[in-house]
């Protein structure tokens, strides 16, 4: 097991849109591990493949909700989102990939989503709250989607304007 380096916006790998997983083998399994591992490490409750440099559709999601219900560990391979409510749901995103930055955006309020397991299992989950948010956002990532490309032009101008400033205070 591994953690791995969080690919940052401007990091092309973020942009591409992921290929299809196609072996499921111990090499996926170790991927995922490592996915898990970084994740946790990261204090996130979702982080895809693209996000540590693999242009891969996979990722890895354990969310606990507000109510406390726990979804638990949830491996999508390959996923697909199959149904999206057309009722829409307004609260606040961030991502690991972007750290610091935080914006209200708007996403469906329930999803269904089909996928397999690393054994190649099919598997559907249909969701609402937090983790219907966050399965949109996961999902995006495999598509070379960012949540600051869910918000308004002038939102993002600003998002992006922080992020500029937060990487030259960094550099120093
Ligand atoms: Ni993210």
């Amino acid at each position: 097991m591994a953690i791995r380096e969080i690919r940052y916006l401007g990091d092309e790998v973020l942009r591409v849109p992921g290929e299809a997983v196609s072996e499921f083998d111990d090499g996926l399994r170790a991927l995922v591990r490592d996915l898990f591992e970084t994740m946790y490490h990261a204090e996130g409750i979702g982080l895809a493949a693209p996000q540590i440099g693999l242009s891969l559709r996979l990722c890895v999601l354990d969310v606990q909700d507000e109510e406390g219900s726990d979804a638990g560990r949830l491996v999508l391979v390959n996923p697909e989102l199959v149904r999206a409510s057309r009722q829409t749901d307004k609260s606040t995103e961030g991502c690991l990939s972007l750290p610091g930055l935080e914006e209200l955006v708007t996403r469906s309020a329930r999803v269904t989503v089909r996928a397999t397991d690393p054994e190649g299992e099919s598997i559907e989950v249909e969701a609402d709250g937090l983790l219907a948010r966050a399965l949109q956002h996961e999902l995006d990532h495999l598509d070379g989607i960012l949540f600051i490309d869910r918000v308004s032009p002038l939102k993002r101008k600003m998002l992006l304007k922080k992020w500029k400033k937060s990487q030259e205070e960094d550099r120093g």
